[in-house]
């Protein structure tokens, strides 16, 4: 009686912080287009031509699947820099979605 008294506390006492730990480390979910993942994309292969705040080269104003072309086949303009294709390195149409979310949102108004 008493042991498996013992054993029952041993075992709430072992699964309860397991059950926590196991609750605090599922990861978040990661989609194709996580706010942090988007930031990481847009400052590794963005921000030196558009800038941190999206500032250059980019109007707000436009429509999306403008923006989501631009990105995934690239945009000549009359001169250098010309805006590079991103549809064959690894770029899909969602991250270029995020991505064109996320220069929304970091542009200044
Ligand atoms: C080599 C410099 C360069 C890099 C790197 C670059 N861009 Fe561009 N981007 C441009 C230029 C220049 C334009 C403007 C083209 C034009 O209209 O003549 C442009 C245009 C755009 C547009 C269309 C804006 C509009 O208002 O029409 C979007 C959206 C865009 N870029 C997103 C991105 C994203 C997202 C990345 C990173 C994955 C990126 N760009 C990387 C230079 C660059």
């Amino acid at each position: 009686m008493k042991i498996s008294h013992w054993k029952q506390f041993a075992i709430v006492l072992f699964t309860v912080p397991l059950a926590f730990t196991a609750f605090r480390t599922t990861p978040t979910p990661v989609a194709a287009g996580s706010s942090d993942d988007t930031a990481a994309i847009y400052k590794a292969k963005c921000a030196a031509c558009h800038g941190v705040a999206a500032a250059k080269w980019f109007d707000p104003a436009g429509p999306d699947e403008e923006h989501v072309e631009a990105i995934l086949k690239g945009k000549k303009g009359e001169k250098p820099p010309y805006m590079p294709e991103f549809g064959s390195k690894g770029i899909s149409e969602a991250v270029a979605k995020d991505l064109v979310a996320h220069m929304r949102s970091i542009r200044q108004p």
